[in-house]
């Protein structure tokens, strides 16, 4: 069996490494097509040495670009690879621009298309993401699901005979790091500077379009983070520094401290370094829950709503719209104490992906 895994933005690379990995001990053949849609090594470099994911075998370079233009630009660019290369499966990952053009290419040239991580909805049709997975479901021929909850959506929408429940490559990754983590197999992750590791700190990443393309909300957001009493080191995302520039705010004030994003294991070892996390990522509060620290999320709704039992996560759309002291108490309130349960999986859905890929 011969699959191309396209991938192009960093959470893609997260998912790839378990991929990678569990492909190298098959006799499979396993191609890496890297769309180039984060190319700041900070965003993609760092993951394929950190993780110890091979070389793409192709690397497209589409860069940035409005939706259209980017999503336009790999479709383009992976039409002849795809022709040339003819794989017994397209794998695609998530919900980046670069997914919906890896299924649309495919399918489009009659080529077998599996999505991991379908069946995620947040039913909220302003953001790309809730597009591009959609879209990419609906085209698929193989739908990967996480979770009970995506296999259900996915049944909702008359996608239940193409699911299969493999469980989350992201727990096969982060537990693993984890370990390594704790075993001391990694340096100390590069704080940013005013972050003292051996003191309580939030770590706070803030990165999504609906929160950053509105100079008033990021400006609100902001000012959330920069009221609270605990230090916030602040991982900045490229889009972040961008749009806070264009909007004329300044990141850097109060409790907050800003410094760049972390390789994979630095961002693992700055949560189990941290009191909690505030973020609008979807994989950052599933990082959180594995590694049991409370997570705040700045958005109106989660894909991950198992996240949400017994308050790991709590969604918080809108800071301004709670008193302050109801802010950071939200913000900074304790781990729950209640036992979590494994609504993620096993830690070995990538050797289930292989599996079922190989079966069909
Ligand atoms: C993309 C994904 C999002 C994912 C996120 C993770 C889409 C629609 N969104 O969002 O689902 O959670 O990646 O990081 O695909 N930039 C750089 N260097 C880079 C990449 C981006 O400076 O290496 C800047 C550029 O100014 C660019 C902006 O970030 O215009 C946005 O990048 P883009 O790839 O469009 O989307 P993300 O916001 O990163």
């Amino acid at each position: 069996m011969k699959v191309i895994s396209v991938v192009g933005a960093r959470p893609q690379l997260i998912k790839l490494a378990p991929i990678a990995a569990a492909f190298a001990s098959t006799e499979h053949e396993h191609m890496i097509v890297h769309t180039g849609q984060h190319y700041d090594a900070d965003l993609s470099d760092v993951f394929f040495s950190g993780l110890g994911i091979p070389d793409p075998d192709i690397h497209l370079g589409i860069g940035s670009g409005s939706h259209g233009v980017q999503t336009g630009k790999a479709l383009a660019a992976l039409d002849p690879v795809f022709l040339a290369e003819k794989p017994d499966w397209v794998l695609v990952y998530g919900d980046t621009n670069s997914t919906l053009a890896g299924a649309l290419s495919a399918v489009k040239l009659h080529l077998p298309v599996a999505h991991l991580e379908a069946g995620l909805r947040s039913f909220n049709r302003m953001m790309p993401e809730e597009h591009n997975r959609i879209l990419t479901d609906h085209a698929a021929d193989l739908l990967l699901a996480p979770t009970e909850e995506a296999m259900r959506h996915l049944a909702a929408e008359g996608l239940a005979a193409r699911s299969t429940l493999v469980g989350d490559v992201m727990v096969d990754v982060c537990l693993n790091v984890r370990d390594a983590v704790l075993a001391g197999r990694h340096p100390a992750p590069a704080l940013p500077e005013g972050i003292r590791p051996d003191e309580p700190y939030l770590l706070a990443t803030l990165h999504r379009a609906e929160n950053t393309d509105s100079r008033q909300r990021l400006a609100m957001l902001l000012d959330g983070l920069a009221d609270l009493p605990v230090p916030v080191a602040l991982l900045a995302h490229p889009r972040l520094v961008a749009k806070a520039e264009e909007h004329g705010i300044k990141l850097a004030r109060g409790a907050v401290h800003v410094g760049r994003p972390l390789p994979y294991a630095g961002m693992v070892a700055a949560v189990l370094g941290s009191a909690g996390v505030v973020t609008d990522s979807g994989g950052l509060q599933k990082e959180a829950y594995l590694l049991a620290r409370p997570c705040t999320t700045l958005r109106p709704e989660t894909e991950w709503i198992e996240t949400l039992v017994d308050g790991w996560n709590r969604l918080v759309p809108d800071p301004s719209a709670h008193s302050r002291s109801e802010w950071i108490d939200i913000a900074t309130r304790p781990a729950p104490t209640a036992a979590q349960g494994t609504p993620y999986g096993d830690g070995r859905a990538a050797h289930r992906v292989v599996e079922t890929l190989a079966a069909k």
